[in-house]
């Protein structure tokens, strides 16, 4: 059991990439939260993790929202005593070529993708802070590494969420709370289906491995990091894209 006894937020953790994430962190032992709006889905994964014999828990957060988020902290402190792990894992897509996007497209992800992470982190910070150690894992993309068309909000937010995590590693490195991110290439999950097949297909031929991701590649990299074995990782950004970004 790799998480035995920890306590895990995972935002976003109702489906695709925080669904499997939540599974895996129960079945390594952990205490997991599912911070998700979609009330119905998560839910449903408690019920999942509980007929498994773990530990779970849901509530409803809107992560852009700062009183929600801290309203989350509050129910997870008030349920299993304090947070070990957050994973900064929800995340939305709202796209479009510079020449057609809209102010309000543009507002609505930076306020998910990038204020959303701001929010979650400020709100736990308190009690990892109390505690002398942490794990904040932040979900950056592919996109955020190397731009990608029609993505100027998600670009913009993702590779804010590196510039957070660099600096979040320097400012709470010595009190015993690492801070690192993972960066997914394109995976199967609600997410891409909305992408024509036509262009995954010319996806997958730029990946060396010739695949999507699969949300437990995701969920594995969260592991390790959020595991004891990264305890001397901090500030890295973690590519798991089958090797499209070199
Ligand atoms: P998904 O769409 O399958 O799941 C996202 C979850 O986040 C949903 O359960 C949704 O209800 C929740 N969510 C959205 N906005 C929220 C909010 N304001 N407050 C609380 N919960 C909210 O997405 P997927 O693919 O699992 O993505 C997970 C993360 O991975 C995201 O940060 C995404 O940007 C990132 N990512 C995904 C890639 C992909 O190809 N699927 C590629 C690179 C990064």
């Amino acid at each position: 059991m790799r998480l035995n006894d920890k306590v895990a937020i995972v935002t976003g953790g109702a489906n695709g990439i925080g669904r499997k994430t939540v599974h895996r962190f129960a079945a390594e032992g952990a205490k997991v939260v599912i911070a998700d709006f979609n009330e119905e889905e998560g839910q449903k994964v408690v019920q999942e993790v509980l007929d498994q014999s773990g530990t779970a828990l849901y509530v409803k957060v809107d992560v852009a929202n700062h009183e929600s988020t801290q309203n989350m902290v509050q129910t997870t402190l008030n349920r299993f005593g304090k947070i070990d792990i957050l994973i900064n894992n929800a995340g939305i897509t709202s796209d479009g070529l510079l020449t057609k996007l809209t102010e309000e497209s543009w507002q609505k992800v930076i306020n998910v993708n990038l204020t959303g992470v701001f929010n979650c982190t400020k709100a736990v910070i308190p009690s990892m802070l109390e505690n002398g150690s942490g794990r904040i894992i932040n979900t950056s993309s592919v996109s955020g590494v190397y731009g990608n068309f029609g993505q100027t909000n998600y670009a913009a937010a993702k590779a804010g969420v590196l510039g957070m995590t660099r600096t979040w590693a320097k400012e709470l490195g010595g009190k015993g709370i690492t801070v690192n991110a993972v960066a997914p290439g394109f995976c199967d999950t609600s997410m891409t289906q909305q992408v024509p097949e036509k262009v995954i297909q010319k996806i997958i031929q730029q990946i060396p491995l010739k695949r999507l991701g699969k949300p437990e590649d995701i969920a594995n990299a969260y592991l390790y990091l959020a595991s004891d074995e990264a305890s001397y990782v901090n500030g890295t950004v973690l590519h798991v894209d089958g090797g499209i970004v070199m």
